[in-house]
């Protein structure tokens, strides 16, 4: 890998959080062929591929792997970051897990405890430590990917879709302290995707892991074109899932959950 410690002329430098598959490694693609050199990061053996195939783009990469969900985990991607000696132009706060099942008699508490460290505490943590770089430098953009499932109570995924809506919630919030800051703050907000989250949380038989579900490349593409117009969010992916984060708005949260119960529920699929 070659490690993006020099900046070559006309190229900035991107961060990307779960890039070693799925959304993630799409986004990683759109910064390469925009002419971003990368600091990626994820946990497991995969990314090293992932970041094969972002450098064969021209990218200078440099793949970090780190537990997100630990704290001394993400301290060392900020390490890293800070070693390349390059500024952050942009952060795309990605990586994220679910669990499925019921709350009460289903997966151990450390799987749901995990998914609040991962999607919130270590995005919490990402943007505390990267943001004020990026305030110093007058220029930054910032993608965090929430998800349409933001806006619904997540029967059977309750505590993925209550970090879902602390993250579209947290992204619109800084992004308004700093509009005066020249660093936006973008919410990514995909409906069912095809990438590996549905399988890692244990949802295969359920109505939406089975359901039409958005290139996970189509969903990178709107986030990338949303972070660089520096939109507050962007819906990507299918009509459909337009329909749905907008019905989640107006419609009542009983009723939402009812909804959704139907597409989450163990065994609501074929
Ligand atoms: N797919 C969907 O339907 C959908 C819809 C809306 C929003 N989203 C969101 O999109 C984001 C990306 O998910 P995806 O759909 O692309 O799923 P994915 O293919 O499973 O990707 C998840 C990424 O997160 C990384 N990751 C997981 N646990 C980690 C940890 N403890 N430390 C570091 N990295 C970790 C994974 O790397 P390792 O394999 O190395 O752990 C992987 O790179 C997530 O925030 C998810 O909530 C997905």
């Amino acid at each position: 890998m070659t490690e993006p410690t020099t900046a070559r002329a006309g190229r900035q430098l991107a961060v990307v959080t779960g890039a070693s598959s799925g959304i993630g490694l799409e986004l990683a693609k759109q910064f390469a062929r925009h002419d971003f050199d990368l600091v990626l990061a994820a946990e497991d053996r995969e990314l090293d591929r992932a970041a094969g195939e972002v450098e064969a783009l021209g990218a200078q990469v440099e793949a970090v792997r780190v537990d997100l969900a630990d704290y001394e985990g993400v301290e060392t991607l900020v390490r890293r970051v800070e070693g390349a000696g390059r500024p952050v132009t942009a952060l795309a706060i990605n990586a994220g897990v679910g669990v499925g099942g019921p709350f009460v008699g289903g997966a151990p508490l450390d799987d749901h405890l995990n998914v609040v460290r991962l999607n919130v505490a270590s995005a919490v943590h990402l943007a505390y430590r990267l943001l004020p770089g990026m305030v110093e430098q007058g220029s930054g953009r910032v993608l965090i990917t929430s998800s349409v499932a933001a806006s619904a109570p997540g029967p059977f995924q309750s505590v993925y879709n209550a970090t879902k809506a602390f993250l579209s919630s947290f992204a619109e919030a800084v992004r308004e302290e700093l509009k005066d800051s020249g660093v936006t703050v973008t919410s990514l907000e995909p409906g069912p995707t095809d990438t590996e989250f549905f399988e890692r949380a244990g949802m295969q038989d359920t109505r939406i892991a089975q359901g039409p579900k958005d290139d996970p490349a189509e969903v990178a593409r709107q986030g990338y074109e949303a972070l660089v117009s520096g939109k507050d969010k962007v819906v990507a992916g299918s009509a459909r899932n337009k329909v749905m984060e907008a019905a989640g708005h107006v419609t009542p949260d009983p009723l939402m959950a009812k909804g959704h119960r139907k597409m989450s529920e163990p065994g609501s699929g074929s």
